[in-house]
């Protein structure tokens, strides 16, 4: 075979990159385009603008077109030249209409179009924490760039993701949009979506500008309640929070969407700190940052400004560039003309954050190509080549909890009959998760479907919905989609009897879509309505159970171990193909948790990376009642195969600040067909200025074996990546200390080394 050929091959196979993610692999810079031409651009346009004209520039306005009254007031505001930027149109017509409007104004200065674009347009690909739980950042790259491609092609130019906020609490209903717990991984997801959107540079063709969000601290809200106020340490904020919107402004994201919550005792969108002394002096930020919807004007909410003027002044002061409205005229930049001229605020305060903007809108081309080809659209979004790539994540996402006796796969051969059970089994709107407005849900393959056209007309499939899906106690802010209703006590009894016809039961359990996702904090870990009666009568019935959960939180199934347990989060367009493929054994799943599950909402937040404190042999019985363990570990997934790692190889015994560790481990395949294992490094810095958690990942890689198969996987571990921020000394450091570093398939990784760090010598106050 040729060399290149053959590079290629093994690409393909190792990393699973496709055409569309191989474009995306090269690495993101900035921009293309020199900063001096661009500024060039941007000065004599703002030479021409009026305080006014500069006002409207950074204001975005909310379009959510189920309430047509915002779409008739945004229009007004963008007609008049005081809107340069709107969110939350979705169709190509749409948004040239919203187009023609702007070039009409004085300047004519097309509008930056906006989107939540956050696991796929028109194409849904699984949730981002089910991305993070493929745990293989090539994933998320590839789908992201197709999710970029379709909403590039309808005109948008600019996404509010990835969201890169750490879950550590999932009763948080936004953990579906994170990559879970870990800074690591949540890291390297970040950079990952980073280049799929984005693509090599800032204004690719194809592509639209990243906006990792919200910074920061947002998933440590109090009590998992959504918006509420978040209390963290420096060094929670520093070592675990700012890390993946670090990476991600390194990756060369465009923009940073500031948060809601205060942020101990100051409001995110108004905290100088964060915007200007972390992000843009610290980190050298240098896009544009937009506020959350509204968070602007909630400044006075906070009861951190008076009014709305007085919100605009300490926004834009603080780093703000643009201000999201939400929806119902909630305004606050309009009143900085005013402020400007009564010399409240400086003409270049206004004027950097009008220059970000507008440097963010010739990059992106939209001077150029203010209007998208409606057909070419259409063209773009009916490419079957994204529901393959829709498909695949889904399957490297699935995570394998419980498989005894090796129920799975089943076995097609002798299948005859199959009962597939549960209210989720079959809804189009579940299966895609939250956060999706432009899919067509004709489109979506439910499990029920999937199974279906896969076992085709040999084996029977039989479905009951088994119960009702209960609707939220109170209304969600998204518009509610009918859940499914039937006569709870009556279907329970037919699933039953549909069971004990079967050769095996699938059950599909979980949440409705609405029930996690903005607005979608929970108080209980339970299954809704009556699928744990329903679970449980099912099982009593004695015929092999498979339960798939449809969720982005643990589920407690309350002791109920049925034979196969399988994680599918919201699986997206493609997610009954993909559950097909994964049940019958095509694909071997390889997907790992990535956050730890708890045995029950009580031990929230739980999660690996803890410090060590007193009475250490009974560090899992903090409870009197219970095990604080947690039922699964984070970083655990089971595989149709079974593998072992071996041989810890590491190249040095101590290493120099400036160095880089080499980690070697051996993966073997010992079993009997070919299946992917995620190979996870840990380490632990034993002694420190400051104490450090029992373990922290540091490096992973998922790797696909041929039965019998063994594979040498190595690590680099630069010296750089033992830093932290110590609250002893307050400030970075890298420590002269003894590390003990763990090799294995979860965070409990037993396979153990040692190694030396000759770094600086820290003198405690
Ligand atoms: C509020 C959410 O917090 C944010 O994540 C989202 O991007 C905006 N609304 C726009 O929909």
């Amino acid at each position: 075979m040729h060399a290149s050929l053959k590079i290629n091959k093994l690409r393909r196979l190792f990393v699973g990159l496709t055409a569309v993610a191989a474009a995306a692999a090269a690495t993101s810079s900035f921009a293309q385009l020199s900063d001096d031409a661009v500024r060039a651009r941007v000065d004599a346009l703002m030479a021409r603008m009026t305080l006014e004209e500069k006002a409207g520039q950074i204001t975005q306005h909310f379009v959510f077109q189920e309430v047509p009254k915002e779409e008739e007031r945004a229009a007004k505001e963008v007609a008049a030249g005081r809107g340069g930027s709107v969110l939350l149109l979705k169709t190509a017509a749409d948004i040239n209409r919203f187009q023609q409007m702007a070039l009409k104004t004085r300047l004519g200065i097309p509008l930056l179009v906006g989107f939540d674009v956050i696991h796929g347009f028109h194409t849904v690909m699984p949730v981002p924490l089910a991305m993070a739980a493929s745990w293989d950042p090539a994933v998320a790259q590839e789908a992201q760039a197709v999710a970029a491609r379709e909403a590039r092609a309808v005109g948008i130019h600019w996404t509010f993701a990835p969201n890169v906020d750490i879950g550590r609490d999932a009763r948080w209903g936004r953990t579906v949009e994170g990559a879970g717990e870990d800074p690591t991984l949540g890291s390297a997801m970040a950079v990952a979506q980073v280049q799929g959107f984005q693509g090599p540079y800032i204004g690719a063709p194809g592509r639209v500008i990243a906006g990792p969000k919200h910074f920061a601290g947002y998933g440590a809200s109090i009590g998992g309640r959504d918006y509420d106020e978040v209390d963290l340490s420096d060094s929670q904020l520093w070592n675990v929070h700012l890390k993946p919107f670090k990476a991600a402004v390194d990756a060369g994201a465009g923009n940073i969407m500031s948060a809601y919550m205060g942020l101990n005792g100051v409001p995110a969108s108004g905290n100088h700190w964060l915007l200007t002394e972390v992000l843009r002096k610290s980190w050298g930020f240098k896009g544009f940052v937009v506020t959350d919807a509204g968070a602007a004007f909630d400044l006075t909410t906070h009861g951190y400004t008076r009014d709305k003027p007085e919100a605009a002044r300490q926004a834009l002061l603080a780093g703000v560039d643009m201000e999201m409205t939400k929806p119902f005229d909630s305004q606050v930049f309009a009143n900085l003309p005013e402020l400007v001229s009564k010399g409240e605020v400086p003409v270049a305060k206004l004027d950097d954050a009008v220059r970000r903007v507008l440097e963010a809108k010739v990059r992106m081309g939209v001077f150029e190509k203010p209007l998208v080809d409606e057909a070419e659209a259409a063209k773009v979004l009916a490419d079957p080549a994204h529901r393959d790539v829709a498909r695949r994540a889904a399957e490297r996402s699935f995570v394998l909890l419980r498989n005894e006796k090796q129920l799975l796969p089943l076995k097609g051969s002798s299948l005859k009959s199959v009962a597939v059970i549960g209210p989720l089994a079959d809804s189009a709107v579940d299966t895609v998760g939250p956060w999706i407005f432009a899919q067509n849900d004709a489109e979506t393959v439910t499990v029920l479907a999937g199974l279906k056209a896969k076992l085709g007309a040999k084996v029977k499939v039989d479905y009951s919905p088994g119960v009702s899906m209960p609707k939220r106690a109170n209304k969600s802010i998204f518009p509610e989609p009918k859940p499914v209703t039937v006569d709870d006590s009556k279907e329970i009894a037919r699933a039953v009897q549909m069971a004990k016809q079967s050769d095996v039961a699938v059950l599909v359990l979980g949440e409705a879509q609405i029930m996690s996702g903005e607005n979608a904090s929970r108080s209980s870990f339970d299954l809704p309505g009556r699928q744990q009666e329903l679970l449980a009568a099912v099982m009593a019935t004695g015929k092999p159970v498979v339960v798939l959960l449809m969720s982005a939180r643990p589920l407690d199934l309350k002791g109920l171990a049925p034979q196969a347990l399988m994680q599918i989060w919201y699986p997206g367009t493609q997610g009954g193909a993909a559950v097909a493929n994964v049940l019958l054994g095509e694909v071997s799943p390889g997907g790992k948790l990535p956050f730890t599950w708890p045995r029950n909402i009580g031990q929230v937040p739980l999660h690996y990376a803890h410090l060590q404190s007193h009475f250490t042999h009974a560090m899992t019985e903090r409870y009197w009642n219970e095990p604080n363990s947690p039922l699964y570990p984070f970083g655990f997934g089971l595989s149709y195969s079974s593998f072992e790692i071996q041989d810890l190889m590491l190249s040095q015994p101590s290493l120099k600040a400036s160095e880089t560790l080499k980690v070697s481990v051996k993966l073997r395949n010992t079993g009997a067909r070919k299946a992917d294992e995620v190979v996870q490094l840990y380490v632990r810095q034993k002694a420190g200025s400051s104490a450090r958690p029992v373990r922290e990942l540091k490096a992973f890689r998922r790797v696909s074996l041929d039965a019998g198969a063994t594979q040498t996987v190595s690590f680099d571990l630069p010296a750089s990546e033992l830093q932290y921020w110590s609250a002893a000394v307050r400030r970075f450091v890298l420590e002269t200390a003894d590390f003990d570093v763990f090799v294995g398939n979860d965070a409990t990784a037993k396979l153990a080394g040692k190694f030396q760090l000759e770094g600086e010598a820290i003198a405690r106050p």
